[in-house]
């Protein structure tokens, strides 16, 4: 969550200086959170509801946004020529949302979304190792080298790196639709998954997130459709 001082906010929000912010502060115009405030170096943030007498002068919500993407959906906030994750949600503060953690095009499944920087943060930095799973399904035939090629971590030859080791399982074999594996990352890199079959040669040809961290996607959400996170899924997402 972005942390300012009450007196910068005053100072922008209301072009006016800092001597005039110490007099409204002084003849208690101010009120943050509904309390009565006075001092310059209180510490407010995005979601502080922030009144000047009668006048609101911030009063955001946070919001926390679970969305079933479809594929061909652009994981962007704008884009000129086709459909983004924001254009599918149907809530009013669309303008202040970003995406946590972006699925390619044609990529299916959970996408969260929220105007809580701090939140977001804590589940995309490859520190805070929250997990995303997917469920792959391949042109070839998987072996148990995969698993164990995942685990050890492959090498990407353009940012120089060994990604994180990651946990594949094989699913096929129970499946009609063929060659299918579970994979589990803690990081979340520029078309991870397909780079990494590349790797083995073999061809991604559906690709559905169905959790992030111990948050799964509501399976009564259809493709396109999206809800608010419970109070009990923000604060325990992990
Ligand atoms: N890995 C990919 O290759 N694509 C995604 O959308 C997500 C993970």
């Amino acid at each position: 969550m972005k942390r300012a001082r009450l007196d910068n906010f005053l100072r922008t929000r209301l072009d006016i200086n800092r001597r005039d912010v110490r007099v409204l502060l002084a003849r208690g115009c101010v009120k943050v959170d509904g309390v009565l405030a006075t001092e310059i170096n209180q510490v407010i943030d995005q979601f502080s509801h922030i009144s000047l007498d009668d006048e609101v002068l911030q009063a955001y919500q946070p919001t926390y946004i679970m969305l079933n993407k479809p594929a061909g959906i652009v994981s962007a906030t704008r884009d000129e020529k086709h459909t983004t994750v924001i254009d599918l949600l149907d809530c009013d503060d669309k303008a202040s949302l970003h995406i946590v953690g972006r699925l390619d095009y044609n990529t299916t499944g959970l996408v969260l979304l929220t105007n809580d920087g701090s939140w977001s943060s804590r589940i995309t930095e490859p520190d805070q190792k929250v997990s995303k799973r997917y469920r792959v399904t391949l042109e070839k035939p998987l072996t148990p080298e995969y698993t164990e090629a995942f685990a050890a971590g492959i090498y990407f030859a353009f940012e120089g790196i060994t990604t994180r080791p990651a946990k594949l399982t094989i699913l096929s074999g129970h499946l009609p639709e063929g060659h299918v594996a579970e994979v589990e990352l803690l990081e979340g890199r520029y078309h991870q998954i397909k780079r990494m079959f590349g790797h083995m040669d073999n061809k991604v040809v559906a690709l559905h997130r169905f959790s992030v961290g111990n948050l799964e996607l509501d399976a009564s959400l259809q493709p396109g459709e999206s809800r608010a996170l419970t109070e009990h899924e923000v604060n325990n997402i992990k």
